[in-house]
């Protein structure tokens, strides 16, 4: 059996272990009062790139850009029918990892591939990749987080394949630290394993949990991801479903706690303790790496669908539908979640004004709560293999390619700024 917010392997054969704790971060649900103060972007404004191809995407654009409101929260809105999605298939993109290949793992429905994000008060234009490939030349974009971040990074690759295909130029075989070179652009790709974005250490592989037992070091960021991010444009930071695990709590080096450790004398923390601890750190982190001049990224929270049970428990996610907003609210764990970052991405933005750093959210939370339909679920692995199922992840292709809208848009937008910064 395997966890599905498991390691950062690419290989389905794992050690079978037992699981026998829970985890409430996967256990989704619930409401988020969606507040979005610093996302109101001008979305008249969007420049105009040269693009070498694809005119329809150009009239596509000049369409939407009449009708465009003055400002426009592009991440608060619907899910809405899109008859021509998917971008791409499994036979035309050869990055989808296995444990998100649902089409070949027989997943019956497609009616899951057939959605766009349409924002309440404007459009958000279909990602192109010829522009975005434009925008992005001579750039560096670093991916830090967890698998779901893999995943983001696999469904971009994927959406950018219509173009042109990465070489892998990493530094080493290991997986968890890729590196890849768009080379006619001179765009570089990474990513960067750091599922708590904190210093840790794996104290025992089994531990009480049998999931393992992590030594988090809340107060020191993990200098795996802090020393490579100088020199990259752009940043995207993610965590979240690895805070659920059974895990040791330091700071200043002392023991403070942990959770589900069962350990004598140390004192159980509430659940949220270590995570907003190790947002504050890792953002704080960002605005004291010294020769990082990017954009970092935060990309919030994208909640898990479990139901009838927690991923340990026989649940599932077996819906086909997009939710509309009306009809589901996340509440409990995905919330709290959530307001940390935001409450922490705040702090550090503030912060980071006064050093001349940039700091953006890429506030996915709601759109994902809105796709139960979208995750794996049994399709991530043949029938017979010993897996649990997958409502953490997102099927290649299907909902998470719309991370690659909100990108494109959000790069847009960094070009705007930087023209009306430089005519002042
Ligand atoms: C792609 O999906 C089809 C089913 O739609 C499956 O038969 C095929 O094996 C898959 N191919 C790859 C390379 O994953
Ligand atoms: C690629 O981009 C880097 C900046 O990221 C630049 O220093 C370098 O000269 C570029 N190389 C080519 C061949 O354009
Ligand atoms: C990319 O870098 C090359 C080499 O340094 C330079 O000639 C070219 O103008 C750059 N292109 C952009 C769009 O910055
Ligand atoms: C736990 O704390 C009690 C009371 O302070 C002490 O007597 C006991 O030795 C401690 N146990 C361990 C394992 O540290
Ligand atoms: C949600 O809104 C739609 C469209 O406005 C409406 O048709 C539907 O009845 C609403 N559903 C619920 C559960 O309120």
């Amino acid at each position: 059996m395997e966890l599905p917010f498991g390691k950062y392997s690419t290989s389905a054969q794992r050690t079978p272990r037992i699981f026998l704790l829970i985890v409430l971060a996967v256990t989704v649900l619930g409401l988020i009062p969606l507040y979005h103060p610093f996302n109101w972007y001008p979305a008249d404004l969007v420049t105009q790139y040269p693009s070498e191809i694809s005119p329809t995407y150009h009239a596509e654009e000049r369409k939407i850009k009449i009708k465009e409101p003055k400002t426009c929260d592009i991440f608060s809105g619907e899910w809405v029918r899109n008859p021509d999605a998917p971008y791409y298939t499994n036979m035309t993109c050869s990055e989808i990892h296995e444990h998100q290949n649902c089409m070949k793992y027989g997943r019956p429905d497609s009616d899951y591939l057939k959605w766009r994000w349409k924002p309440s008060g404007c459009e958000l234009p279909i990602f192109n990749p010829f522009q975005f490939l434009d925008m992005v030349r001579n750039k560096s974009l670093a991916i830090v987080g967890d698998s779901v971040g893999r995943n983001h990074m696999q469904s971009l690759i994927c959406l950018l394949g219509r173009v042109e295909y990465p070489v892998d130029i990493s530094d080493n075989p290991d997986q968890s630290f890729k590196k890849y070179k768009y080379t006619t652009y001179n765009f570089t790709l990474a990513i960067n394993w750091s599922p708590f974005l904190v210093s840790t250490k794996e104290a025992d592989a089994d531990g009480p949990c049998h999931t393992g037992l992590y030594n988090l070091y809340l107060d020191e960021a993990d200098e795996k991801w802090t020393t490579l991010i100088g020199g990259y444009d752009y940043i995207i930071l993610n965590a979240g479903h690895w805070f659920a695990r059974c895990s040791v709590y330091y700071e200043n080096n002392q023991l403070v706690g942990c959770r589900y450790c069962g350990l004598p004398n140390v004192t159980e923390l509430p659940h949220n303790y270590a995570y907003q601890r190790a947002f504050r750190t890792a953002l704080k982190a960002i605005n004291d790496v010294e020769n990082f001049k990017g954009v970092a990224i935060l990309r919030t929270f994208a909640p898990s669908h479990y139901e009838g049970g927690d991923w340990n428990k026989g649940g599932d996610c077996i819906k086909t539908r997009p939710f509309r907003s009306n009809e589901t609210a996340s509440e409990g764990q995905s919330l709290e979640q959530y307001r940390i970052q935001v409450e922490e991405f705040k702090v550090a933005e503030k912060e980071g004004k006064m050093k001349g750093k940039r700091f953006r959210l890429m506030d996915t939370t709601q759109a994902m709560l809105l796709r139960p339909d979208g995750h794996p679920s049994k399709y991530g692995h043949w029938p017979n293999e010993n897996v649990v199922n997958d409502c953490v992840h997102w099927c290649l292709p299907g909902p998470i390619d719309s991370w690659a809208d909100f990108l494109f848009h959000m790069f847009k937008m960094e070009g705007t700024r930087f023209l009306v910064e430089k005519l002042q």
